[in-house]
């Protein structure tokens, strides 16, 4: 595809911009909420840069109406955002809390009188700590919760919310929650990650069939998997099969039972010397399996994988934050290699091509299930100028080039029907807390004050003209 000329999205596209609760609600105390596992992990020592909390972070909770207009003045056609569970119901049990609610039902009322659809997710890495201090996601009864979870809000919130989502990053929740330790509730323990990846296809399952109980007919439900886009360092048949085993864990792990029933043999077998995945009880792969309205998929960059080389101290370079244990549980031995060329401030490779390749995948993998980009942006050392104004040229490069690859994507048949950029805002990064600025609205974290940056105009531009630029 020529690069010089403009290339247009189609009508009706949608366009949105995407957060998470604990990332920017701040509030973590008020009107009733109780600590989720993030509360938790901030306060133990050495896992969240300097100590950063979500105490405060954007105080969302409090300035929403601001960020709204923020929303309305780009354009925007679409929110993602996250429900608080433990502000719903408090400590994962027992009723909901009207306060908690009634924030959610403002924010959404507030975001169609502004002609912006709400696009809900239920459960965006911020457990109750009692459901933790039960045992967490490798105990069944979690996913029960959570499904009664998803009652509670789909019958306050049915009336206003299109577009509902289960689960973000299933992923990131198991292994980075449960076998690397990096995120929240920081437990290293090899067979809890299967557990608590099945427990939370099992979670998505039960809360498909309940929202389907209490949402109007025309409600979409789906889910945000983080799949990785996997390359094998050389076409050897062991770099091959070390990126065959990554993809069982990040991906098909979660993507073969909710797509299509079963888990996938190859990681049974890889797995084998972990778990005899006694766990999976008949029955659960079907309550898994339930039809979807859309899938949602985040990309940020490919990994580049090999076999182990003995003698070899090459780079654990996952991208998944460092940790003494690794998350691959039965792949530990996979190594990871960077990847040439520009890096965003998280240390993350720049490539669109793997959203391409994303998209494609999917879209020939479930064919006629519609696509959204739930999640792509970048982290760049975004500061104000003298006048106040930010520039973000990085940003901006790398929201057009992805942008591009999604129109690549389409071009190969992919049912892409929508991109929310990550993120509205700059906000709460979990284990690099403030260090890290996502936003295409700079905020200043002592007074709080949002600043669009560039970017944001930029996508403002594309989202009112549907073109994406040429190249100068
Ligand atoms: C994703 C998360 C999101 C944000 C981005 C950078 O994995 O879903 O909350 O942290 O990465």
């Amino acid at each position: 595809m020529t690069e010089e000329q403009p290339r247009a999205f189609p009508g009706g596209f949608l366009w949105g911009s995407a957060t998470a609760a604990y990332q920017i609600e701040g509030a973590a105390s008020e009107d009733g909420r109780t600590p989720s596992i993030w509360d938790t992990f901030c306060r133990t020592p050495g896992k969240v840069h300097e100590g950063h909390t979500g105490d405060v972070a954007c105080d969302h909770y409090h300035r929403w109406q601001e960020d709204l207009d923020l929303m309305a003045g780009l354009g925007l056609g679409a929110y993602r955002f996250s429900v608080s569970w433990s502000r719903v119901q408090p400590t994962g049990r027992g009723p909901a809390v009207q306060r908690g609610l009634d924030f959610y039902r403002s924010l959404a009322d507030g975001l169609l009188e502004r002609g912006i659809t709400p696009s809900l997710t239920l459960y965006h890495w911020d457990l109750p700590q009692e459901l933790e201090d039960a045992g967490g996601w490798p105990v069944r009864e979690t996913a029960e919760r959570f499904a009664e979870y998803a009652v509670m809000v789909g019958e306050a919130l049915g009336d206003r919310v299109p577009l509902w989502t289960t689960l973000n990053e299933p992923f990131c929740s198991a292994f980075l929650g449960y076998g690397s330790g990096v995120h929240a509730p920081g437990r290293t323990e090899p067979e809890s990650v299967l557990k608590a990846a099945h427990h939370l296809n099992l979670a998505h399952g039960l809360a498909v069939q309940a929202l389907r109980s209490v949402l109007p007919g025309d409600r979409q439900i789906g889910i945000t998997f983080n799949p990785g886009v996997v390359r094998p360092s050389t076409e050897s048949e062991a770099d091959r099969d070390a990126a065959r085993r990554i993809d069982a864990l990040q991906t098909r792990i979660f993507s073969d039972p909710v797509l299509h029933g079963a888990y996938p043999a190859d990681l049974r077998a890889d797995t084998a010397g972990v778990s005899d995945w006694s766990f999976v009880r008949e029955g659960d792969e079907a309550v898994i399996h339930q039809p979807l309205d859309f899938l949602g998929l985040n990309y940020y960059n490919p990994l580049l994988a090999s076999a182990a080389t003995p003698g070899d101290s090459s780079l654990r370079n996952d991208g998944h934050g460092s940790s003494d244990h690794s998350p691959w549980v039965g792949s530990e031995s996979v190594e990871f290699h960077a990847l040439p060329g520009e890096r965003t401030d998280m240390g993350w490779p720049i490539d669109p091509t793997g959203l391409t390749d994303l998209l494609v995948r999917f879209s020939r993998e479930v064919p006629g299930l519609p696509l959204y980009v739930t999640e792509n942006g970048a982290a760049f050392d975004d500061k104000p100028d003298a006048s106040g104004s930010v520039h973000d040229p990085e940003r901006i490069a790398y929201l057009r080039g992805h942008l591009g690859a999604v129109l690549d994507a389409r071009a190969q048949g992919a049912d892409v029907r929508g991109y929310y950029v990550w993120s509205l805002l700059d906000n709460f990064e979990w284990a690099y807390g403030y260090s890290k600025r996502f936003g295409v609205v700079h905020v200043d974290f002592e007074t709080l004050r949002r600043t669009p940056k560039a970017s944001a105009l930029w996508y403002a531009e594309l989202v009112r003209t549907g073109e994406l630029p040429g190249l100068d």
